[in-house]
């Protein structure tokens, strides 16, 4: 029973006042639907307090962050912690985001660390893995998946692995209005659950929610909620628009009765 989960990466846009403006506007669109579905916007941290201020703690919205440090607090200039985000109210944290890891040199090794520091401190982290398009091109894909995942769950135990959120982003279909065919997310995520199935277990692949992100629209997401191996998606463009990311989360919550 895997409850779908939309979050809304909103990466290096809006300011704390804009967010602010743009969030009670999207209570408002969300007023009216059920919440068979998960809900979780990613703002800047900068944008964090105004967002939560907000919401209140009655939303159905959550909150999340993009990134963090492993450590819980030090002389680690223009990092910012599990604790500090707890304090302002996230349950989730997105980590290993592909920008993170093409653009800021991101390794495996820190993003294990930083989805243990993240469970320690009871914040949810969804972890991003996907291969670029020279790798799908030359047939790699199932082989970086299953690297990336090996390198970033290392040493956890199944019982920490339970706790974990996959993403499957494909890096060429991020930003680009290109995004993975229903086909392909699928069998990306079949392979995601079976590597968890062999380094975990079975049942900890079972009840593992694997979402998928790149190019996730409001024309496209219902085809991509079509198949029961999608447990969601990860939203970066479409998420910046109260109409586009209501429409999303609308078409969620219709996809699939609650709790199936
Ligand atoms: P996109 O970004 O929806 O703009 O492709 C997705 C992501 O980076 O998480």
């Amino acid at each position: 029973m895997r409850t779908l989960l939309i979050v809304g990466n909103w990466k290096m846009n809006k300011t704390a006042s804009e967010a602010a403006t743009f969030v009670r506007e999207l209570s408002q669109h969300l007023s009216v639907i059920s919440t068979g579905i998960e809900l979780v916007v990613a703002p800047p941290f900068t944008a964090l307090e105004s967002v939560r201020q907000v919401l209140g703690s009655r939303s159905p919205i959550q909150l999340g962050a993009q990134d963090m440090f492993w450590e819980d607090y030090g002389a680690y200039t223009g990092e910012v912690s599990a604790p500090m985000l707890k304090d302002l109210g996230c349950r989730y944290v997105i980590l290993g985001h592909s920008e993170r890891r093409t653009l800021f040199g991101e390794q495996s090794d820190s993003i294990r660390k930083k989805i243990q520091a993240a469970l320690k401190h009871g914040l949810r982290p969804i972890l991003c893995i996907g291969e670029s398009l020279v790798q799908r091109d030359n047939g790699s894909t199932d082989d970086v998946l299953t690297q990336q995942l090996h390198e970033s769950l290392s040493g956890f135990t199944g019982e920490v692995v339970t706790g974990v959120t996959v993403a499957y982003e494909p890096i060429w279909a991020i930003g680009t209005g290109k995004s993975a065919t229903t086909e392909q997310a699928v069998a990306a995520h079949r392979t995601i659950r079976q590597v968890l199935a062999a380094t975990a277990s079975p049942a900890i692949a079972d009840c593992t929610r694997i979402l998928y992100g790149g190019s996730v629209t409001p024309q496209n997401i219902e085809s991509l909620l079509a198949s029961d191996q999608v447990d969601g998606a990860l939203i970066g463009g479409a998420c910046l628009q109260v109409e586009s990311f209501a429409t999303i989360a609308k078409v969620a919550s219709a996809a699939r009765p609650i709790g199936v």
